[in-house]
């Protein structure tokens, strides 16, 4: 079981370090941050599949629905409210094994249970936008995929 486990983190680190440079590329390459999300948002859903990959962008005091890959999505979320509007808040990556046992979660999709958000930030340290990716399955998300989103959210 430990050793499933092992292999299994593994390949998800070794999906990771693929990705990585190719985003890299892709946002050096390109000006546009909306234009960068939508790809951004391709590439990750191409290599995870997961059930939904987007981001929310603040507009005007709230978070905007933006570029995903998915299903629809709840297009307005307020500062503080949901997984992403408390990733918004506390300027800190989101990390929610249940999203049952998330007070306040927005369900967008009943199928949604697991979630990341990760804040994506502008020089001055503040949020600009959010990545947030859902899994249909439980538990989904854990210290590999903070690590390397944060890294992808730098570089945006
Ligand atoms: N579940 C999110 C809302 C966005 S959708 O899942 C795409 C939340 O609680 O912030």
């Amino acid at each position: 079981m430990a050793e499933h486990l092992e292999i299994a983190a593994g390949n998800k680190e070794e999906k990771y370090r693929l990705l990585y440079p190719q985003i890299q590329a892709l946002v050096e390459s390109e000006t546009d941050p909306i234009a960068n999300m939508a790809n951004v948002a391709a590439v990750i859903q191409e290599t995870f599949h997961f059930w939904w990959t987007g981001f929310y962008r603040v507009v005007e005091g709230v978070l905007v629905l933006g570029p995903f890959q998915g299903p629809l999505a709840c297009t307005r979320i307020r500062k503080g409210k949901g997984v992403c509007g408390t990733a918004w808040q506390e300027n800190r990556t989101q990390v929610v094994p249940d999203v049952d046992q998330f007070p306040g979660h927005i369900a967008c999709s009943s199928a949604s249970r697991s979630e990341i958000v990760v804040p994506v930030r502008n020089a001055d340290g503040e949020v600009k936008a959010v990545l947030d990716i859902d899994s249909a399955e439980l538990a989904t998300f854990d210290a590999t995929d903070a690590f390397w989103l944060e890294k992808i959210a730098a570089l945006m």
